[in-house]
């Protein structure tokens, strides 16, 4: 399988995230990883504003098609309790995600309301059938990494 990992991270534990994750993947698959860029940096005040509102930030164009591969994971931070802007912006710049296996995933610190349902319905509302996901409190890595181990085997087996 074709896989693109795509995220957002400010401080690094959604990336943390994205790179485990790459690791478990790539022993069977081909996996691409691509981290969301915002074109101009969004302070904790606009950027939780923006979080609240569901806006589209300007991000730089990854250029990707979602047709290109078999499996697409989106990831971000939670902010405010929903997802960074960044996950809208990444979820509507790429094309229609219809019969592309999707997931989403996002790191918190432990609030997060409904905030992966949101990202859930963002990647629907774009085609996406079934959709699985899961959320990480990056405090204990070695902890972390178990559960993103786990999220792997789901992704390859729960489709
Ligand atoms: C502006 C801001 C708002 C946040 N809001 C929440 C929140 O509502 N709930 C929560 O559990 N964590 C919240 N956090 C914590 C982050 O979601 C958490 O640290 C996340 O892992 C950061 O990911 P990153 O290192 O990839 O940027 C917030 C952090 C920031 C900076």
């Amino acid at each position: 399988m074709k896989i693109l990992i795509a995220y957002y991270s400010k401080t690094g534990n959604t990336q943390f995230v994205a790179e485990k994750l790459a690791e478990e993947l790539s022993k069977e698959n081909t996996v691409e990883v691509k981290k969301i860029e915002l074109k101009k940096p969004l302070g904790i005040f606009k950027g939780s504003w923006e979080a609240i509102r569901g806006k589209e930030p300007e991000i730089l164009d990854l250029g990707i098609s979602p047709a290109d591969y078999d499996m697409v994971c989106i990831g971000c931070p939670i902010w405010a309790f929903n997802p960074h802007p960044a996950f809208n912006s990444i979820v509507s710049q790429c094309g229609s995600l219809s019969g592309i296996k999707t997931a989403v995933f996002a790191t918190h610190g432990g609030q997060k309301k409904n905030a992966l349902g949101k990202m859930v319905e963002r990647v629907k509302d774009k085609g996406a059938e079934k959709v699985l996901y899961a959320d990480f409190m990056v405090e204990d890595k070695e902890k972390t990494a178990r559960k993103i181990e786990s999220f792997a085997i789901n992704l390859l087996s729960g489709f």
